[in-house]
Parts: C-alpha cells; structure tokens; sequence
C-alpha cells in the first residue's frame, strides 16, 4: 500500500501536535511544516515593528510582504533565525488575534499550499484538514483535555527553567481555545474525514504506533 503524501494534523494548543508531527516526519522520511510557527513569526514582526495588533489592514499587509520560511535550520523572517522569539509570551498572548484576521489567513494559506505542493510532508496547524489542504490523504485530529495539555504545557516551560504556575498556564490555555474555536474564519474543528486520536491516556510513542497502525491500514 502506498502512504499517503499528505498528511494534516490538527488539534488545539498544546495538544502534540509539533512533536508528534516532527517526529512522523521523520519516521516517514517527509517533511514536517509547522504552520502555527508562521502565524507566531508574523506576530513576532508586527510587535517587532510595532504594528497595532488589532489594525487588521497593517497586519494583511505585513502577511503579503513578509518573508517567513520553514527552514530545516528553523523559522525565518528575512534572513533572521526567529525560532526561540517566537515562543515568548507576549508572541503567546498575541497570535490568536493575528490568526483571526482574514486577510493574514488567506496570505500565509497560499504560502502553507505553495509550501505542501509535491507530497512527502506532515502539516501542523489548526485547519490543515479543513481548509489548507482539504484532499490530503490523511487527516489526524489530535485531542487531550485542557488540564492534560496545561500539565504538558507547564512541565515544558519548567523543563526550559522558566518560571510557570500551572493554573495560568491553564486559564491562558482556555482562553486561546476559546479565541481559536469561536472566530469566524477557518475555526478550530476536525475535518469530517479525519481520524480523531485521544492522547489523554497515551504517551508520544503511543501516539505515534496509533498513527503508524492507521498508516499501515491506509
Ligand atoms: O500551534 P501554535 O500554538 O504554535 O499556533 C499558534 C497560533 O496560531 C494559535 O493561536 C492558532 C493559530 N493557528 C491557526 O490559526 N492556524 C494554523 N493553521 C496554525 C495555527
């Protein structure tokens, strides 16, 4: 059976989907393309440059004329490695409402297409399956409760030796749940056809032989 050259991964914040999209990638010798990392590198320039981030026209525009690129190095905005800028807080606090405009949408969309053309590759976001890519051949739709993914969340952050306490991990958590399932566009859901893995009770290899099983069956 051939695998499928497509493969979409969607799911909520801190639900794996990085890890478990990379480490695929890996296994299956393809490329992983993490499309939240563009939505957090257009949100690191907007406040790098000081561009309002509820001024939806600067932000379309900032989309259409920036460079951000998935490198194997890591993410890249004209020329400037920006893989640790990118996951700090005030990127955190600030991306979903970049991620709710319109126009940036359409803008990073058509890059994340041009991106995925010719197959091999595991796509991250929140609506791969849905929106960017809706013929991929496989759409997984990773879930996990919020105190599950708060608790994920917050041993990373330890792990990194910054400062966290686990209920405003949470509580920040269910606030960009909120904000990424109710906007208009493209919001938060599964694609009728994808393939919904709980990760509540499994580990990353668990999920991985989960995904490898339903590969095997594709
Ligand atoms: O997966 P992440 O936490 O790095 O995503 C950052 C933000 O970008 C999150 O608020 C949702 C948004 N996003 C999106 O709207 N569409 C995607 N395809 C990926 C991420």
């Amino acid at each position: 059976m051939p695998k499928p050259a497509t493969i979409a991964i969607d799911g909520p914040v801190a639900v794996g989907k990085s890890v478990i999209g990379s480490l695929l990638a890996q296994r299956l010798g393809y490329r992983f393309l993490d499309t939240g990392a563009m939505y957090r590198a257009l949100t690191w320039l907007a406040l790098e440059l000081g561009v309002d981030l509820e001024d939806e026209k600067a932000l379309e525009e900032l989309a259409l004329g920036a460079s951000i690129e998935l490198a194997a190095e890591g993410v890249m905005v004209g020329g400037r490695d920006v893989s640790l800028d990118i996951r700090r807080e005030e990127v955190e606090r600030g991306v979903s409402l970049v991620a709710k405009v319109g126009g940036v949408r359409r803008a990073l969309v058509a890059k994340q297409r041009q991106m995925a053309q010719g197959g091999q590759v595991v796509v991250a976001g929140r609506d791969i399956g849905t929106v960017v890519l809706p013929h991929a051949e496989l759409k997984l739709y990773l879930v996990a409760s919020a105190e599950e993914r708060a608790r994920r969340r917050h041993l990373e952050l330890v792990q990194r030796g910054q400062e966290a306490n686990y209920e405003q991990v949470l509580a920040e958590l269910k606030r960009r749940d909120k904000i990424d399932s109710e906007r208009v566009l493209a919001p938060l859901q599964p694609a009728p056809d994808a393939k919904v893995i709980d990760t509540d009770e499994l580990n990353i290899e668990q999920v991985l032989a989960e995904i490898m099983g339903i590969i095997g069956g594709c």
